[in-house]
């Protein structure tokens, strides 16, 4: 059975004293899973105590952006370096960072490439606007996003890191549907598979990312080649974070949430019929 991987990305939310107690409430409800790994990214302020605050068998941390240089004069910035004490993971190329603070595909890239020289296994970020979609881009989009940001690395590298397939009109709003996520997820293995080889592609761990919650998980993750999740808001809820790791640990061990999945505007969810119908 393949190991479930649940990132729960806190963003610029919580101070020291809440995210302090966020873990101790995550501590109580989330039980230790062989196959599931949990991995929490708080803001860069809190790693260093959470490093000592946590449950080591049941979370490992993540950072939400560092700098691609290891040390120098770059004021306001963290490097892998420092981090590698730290965190597992880093996440790189999230659409915020894209888009908000204006980070280029070759940053992206330099990004990966020194999470991967601090023995740090990035998450790298990939996906499409709204606007890219409606356009019928989103094929030439992923593809430019993976092209740039794997550039560098060898067929070993490019198996071991983590990509999260995040369409940038997901998060926040509406969970895509499975059909749409198989679509995406199929084409990054592909792109692995033909630009490296198959065993990177195997090795690759894919997730999604975006308005994960618990409702959505059992769907999702029937989707093959879905490794996990990447989640925002429902992450900064105990409740809801711990009862999308139930939700994963019940879909492994082949047990049906007795609710029902939640629709998605536009048909009934889900609906498997639907790949290719994205205008691509
Ligand atoms: P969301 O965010 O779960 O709040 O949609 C996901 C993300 O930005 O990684």
């Amino acid at each position: 059975m393949r190991r479930l991987l649940i990132v729960g990305n806190w963003k610029m939310h919580l101070n020291a004293s809440q995210a302090s107690l966020l873990v101790h409430r995550l501590q109580e409800r989330i039980k230790i899973r062989r196959n599931i790994e949990v991995v929490l990214a708080p803001s860069m302020l809190v790693l260093q105590p959470l490093s000592l605050q946590i449950d080591r068998r049941k979370f490992r941390l993540a950072s939400q952006n560092a700098y691609f240089h290891d040390e120098g004069a770059f004021t306001g910035e963290v490097s892998f370096t420092m981090l590698r004490e730290l965190v597992h993971y880093g996440i790189v190329g999230h659409s915020e960072r894209r888009h908000v603070f204006s980070e280029d595909l070759p940053m992206i890239r330099d990004k990966v490439a020194a999470a991967i020289r601090n023995e740090i296994t990035p998450i790298l970020c990939i996906g499409e606007t709204k606007h890219e979609r409606d356009e019928g881009e989103t094929k030439q989009v992923l593809h430019d996003q993976l092209m740039t940001a794997l550039s560098n690395l060898t067929a070993h590298e490019a198996g071991s890191i983590v990509i999260a397939y995040e369409p940038v009109w997901a998060i926040g709003h509406v969970a895509a549907k499975p059909s749409l996520i198989q679509t995406a997820v199929d084409y990054v293995r592909g792109y692995v598979r033909d630009v490296f080889n198959e065993k990177a592609a195997k090795n690759l761990r894919v997730l999604y990312g975006g308005d994960v919650a618990p409702e959505v998980v059992q769907g999702i993750l029937s989707v093959p080649g879905v490794d996990g999740f990447l989640v925002g808001r429902s992450s900064l809820n105990y409740e809801t974070f711990a009862g999308i790791v139930e939700s994963a640990h019940r879909w492994q061990r082949g047990v049906p949430d007795g609710t029902p999945q939640r629709q998605a505007p536009g048909g009934t969810w889900p609906r498997d019929n639907e790949a290719g119908k994205e205008g691509e």
